[in-house]
């Protein structure tokens, strides 16, 4: 086990690729700080399955938008479970729409969920571990869309963009506190975020064209990732990111 004695926090881990996080996070031995928005009866189920193994778990709702939220997330947590040493940033939402229709509120939502929430939330973070003179390990699920264009989607490649930068910037400024902070990039992996596309044979069929692995990412692909990141074997690792993603990023041939 990577992490016994280690308490993590996952957003957004009552369902997709934030559950599958908080349990694989809770077999390698840490306690585990699972947050919802809107679906308290899912965050109890993934907590019911941390505690069959045998760790410690609570439920905390939080809106990610809003920093005294946040706030009281993290103060939450470690009221709860006595510490924080593990963050992972995992909330996002997207909004299919063409750039001309895109609206404030549609805006706002994404951008404050996928970027003002890690943002913030790793502010707190980074402050607990600084009260305690702790290291500590921040892991931001990202996309592969930090780097590759995503038409009818530019909020959401600005909000990942913006947790590209974010990463590359606080590696420099939290290393001298022995604090690492790196992304996980997943490419299509079979979760809520994209039910739609999943029940849309043609479009699937077109995105397995592109991806040379020739399957969908499943969130295990994703939570293994994440537990190396999470763990002393990644202490050396910092301001990088791991696309998770079976080759769809650089997918490109000429026949
Ligand atoms: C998005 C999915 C998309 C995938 C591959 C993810 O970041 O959330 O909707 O299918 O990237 O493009």
């Amino acid at each position: 086990m990577k992490l016994s004695g280690k308490v993590a926090l996952v957003t957004g881990s009552s369902q997709g690729i934030g559950a599958a996080i908080a349990i694989r996070l809770a077999e390698e031995g840490a306690d585990i700080v699972i947050n919802y928005h809107s679906h308290p009866e899912e965050a109890e189920a993934v907590k019911a399955q941390i505690e069959s193994t045998g760790r410690r778990a609570v439920a905390i709702a939080a809106d990610l938008g809003s920093v005294p939220s946040i706030n009281q997330l993290i103060s939450g947590g470690i009221a709860a479970l006595g510490k924080l040493d593990i963050l992972v940033n995992n909330a996002g939402v997207e909004k299919n729409a063409s750039f001309w229709d895109v609206t404030e509120a549609a805006y706002d939502f994404v951008l404050n969920t996928n970027l003002k929430g890690p943002f913030f939330a790793t502010q707190a973070f980074v402050k607990h571990l600084q009260s305690r003179t702790s290291p500590g390990k921040i892991i931001n699920i990202s996309s592969v869309h930090e780097e590759l264009p995503f038409p009818h989607f530019t909020s959401y490649c600005a909000s990942k963009g913006g947790v590209k930068m974010m990463t590359r910037n606080l590696s420099i400024e939290l290393a001298p506190f022995g604090i690492t902070i790196n992304n996980v990039a997943p490419g299509a992996i079979e979760t809520p975020i994209n039910t739609a596309l999943l029940h849309d044979p043609a479009k699937l069929n077109a995105l397995l064209q592109n991806i040379p692995l020739n399957r969908l990412g499943k969130p295990a692909d994703v939570s293994s990732a994440v537990a190396f990141l999470a763990s002393s074997e990644a202490d050396y690792i910092t301001g990088t990111t791991l696309v998770v993603d079976g080759g769809l990023t650089w997918n490109y041939s000429e026949q």
